[in-house]
């Protein structure tokens, strides 16, 4: 009885943790002391599950010491993994290990439920349905989040798709909720095991074939919803085990990852169907016919020095910068503007690179002070006024098509003014399009230079010209 309460008030202490360090995860200052928070929630979390083994009912009971030790075992493998893993982790590789261990989340509800199926005696069939439907979706999950895994790392380098994949998909995923469906009616019968095994074949093959068509780029939306899913799978979980700490983690990841992923769709103004199931981002798509005129390049050290004599200077990061590591570089060049009197800020869209807050944690990374950086809405009023816009790396999210060619796919998605800046450079290899493979309208314009080369050498010698100026 006692252990029931210390229970119940460890699950509220460890939700109201969640809580607080998620609040603090909202600003890259606070974001630190956040994760410790959330981190001593789960610690608490993990503390009172510990008390329902020792409070357990008598089939459990002679197995306590048995399970104890697995327990343990377990937390030590999985706890000391994750933590070897987590130091050595790259910055660029953090999306792959964030889907990585959301998958694990789902595959962990999606155990848990395997063993309520084929350890409870009598339950209601309502405990059942819900048992059942927390395993569907974590399962989903797992395999989904694995896919996902392995397109981020470069393992799997293009989407699969064949004809009539949709039919086939929606088959699949009738037939496994058929399945579902049918463990929860026939299980006081014989033929629950076979129920079962073809139920989670199904379930976990459907997150393979749902997420192998999607091309790499969109993997970002759809980890996260993965994560929204993972959060109910796990919130299920628990209203099946009765454990309000489950319930309540579950429920803040599967809100937290619903809005992130809502959020994300409404940044690219792109529906999650779409995202989903259109193929976006594979070819190169209409929307040339609006480009008029030839783009202009400019050398390095030219661009360095406009913006040295210019009074202010707005930098819009993109994937190209992630992808040239160049961040160090830029800041350095961010400096000796600085230096020189130019007031310099950076404009962060909520999409830019491949994963949610990608920029910021690169900026953050190369020690960038968080009070230059800006959100999209926070500076776009501030475009028209300023001397020079840079794009590094950056394409889709200055695309001024999204604002004036109505027949473009991205026409809607909000993006960075950097057209209205007086001058524009613009930093990219050459002239391949971005993510959506829509021309970027902004080349074109008379206010633009283009830098062609890889970031991290055009700023190297930015760098270099700008100290070739002396004091
Ligand atoms: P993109 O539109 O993908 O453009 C990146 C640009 O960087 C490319 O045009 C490329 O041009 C250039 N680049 C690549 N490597 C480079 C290098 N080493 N040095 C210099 N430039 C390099 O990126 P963005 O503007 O950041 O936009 C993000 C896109 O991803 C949006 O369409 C967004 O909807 C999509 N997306 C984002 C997310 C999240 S959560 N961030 C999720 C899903 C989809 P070159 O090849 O000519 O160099």
């Amino acid at each position: 009885m006692f252990a029931q309460h210390l229970l119940a008030l460890s699950g509220f202490a460890a939700a109201i943790l969640f809580i607080f360090g998620l609040k603090r995860m909202s600003s890259p200052v606070t974001a630190l002391s956040g994760i410790v928070v959330a981190g001593i929630g789960m610690v608490v979390a993990l503390g009172a599950s510990f008390l329902v083994v020792f409070d357990a009912a008598e089939p459990i009971r002679p197995h306590l010491a048995v399970n104890l030790v697995l327990a343990l075992v377990a937390l030590a493998l999985g706890g000391g993994w994750a933590w070897l893993r987590g130091k050595k982790v790259e910055m660029t590789a953090m999306p792959q290990m964030v889907a990585l261990y959301n998958g694990m989340g789902g595959g962990a509800a999606a155990a848990v439920a395997a063993v309520e199926l084929s350890a409870r005696g009598a339950s209601s069939a309502m405990i059942l349905a819900v048992t059942a439907a927390g395993a569907l979706i974590g399962s989903i999950s797992l395999t989904g989040s694995v896919v996902a895994w392995a397109k981020l790392d470069g393992r799997i380098r293009k989407p699969f798709r064949f004809e009539g994949q949709r039919i086939v998909n929606g088959a699949l995923f009738l037939v496994t909720v058929l399945l579902g469906i049918a463990l929860v009616v026939f299980f006081d019968t014989p033929a629950l095991p076979l129920l079962a095994v073809l139920f989670f074949l199904g379930a976990l093959a459907f997150g393979v074939m749902m997420t192998l068509p999607i091309g790499g780029a969109d993997m970002p939306v759809v980890i996260s919803l993965y994560n929204a899913f993972t959060g109910l799978a796990v919130g299920l979980e628990g209203f099946a085990l009765q454990n309000p700490a489950l319930m309540i983690a579950g429920m803040v990841v599967g809100s937290a990852g619903t809005l992130l992923t809502v959020l994300m769709a409404k940044a690219m103004n792109r529906s999650l169907t779409n995202v989903l199931f259109s193929n976006f981002g594979d070819a190169a798509v209409a929307g040339t016919d609006a480009a008029h005129g030839e783009m202009k390049s400019a050398d390095a050290s030219d661009a360095a020095i406009a913006m040295r004599y210019a009074a202010s200077v707005i930098i819009i990061p993109g994937y190209g910068l992630a992808v040239a590591q160049a961040q160090q570089k830029l800041y350095e060049f961010v400096k000796l503007l600085q230096a020189a009197g130019v007031d310099v800020k950076f404009a962060i869209h909520p999409v830019a690179g491949r994963m949610p807050g990608h920029m910021n944690v690169l900026l953050a990374e190369a020690g960038v002070p968080y009070d230059i950086i800006y959100d999209m809405e926070d500076i776009n009023a501030d475009f028209a006024n300023t001397d020079v816009a840079l794009v590094i790396g950056a394409n889709d999210v200055v695309n001024p098509a999204a604002r004036t060619d109505k027949s473009s796919p991205i026409y809607g998605m909000p993006i960075l003014n950097a057209d209205q800046a007086h001058q524009v450079y613009v930093v990219k290899r050459g002239q391949g399009k971005g993510y959506s493979g829509v021309e970027n309208l902004l080349f074109f314009q008379e206010n633009c230079n283009m830098v062609y080369g890889d970031a991290q050498a055009e700023l190297t010698r930015m760098v270099q010209a700008v100290k070739d100026l002396g004091a």
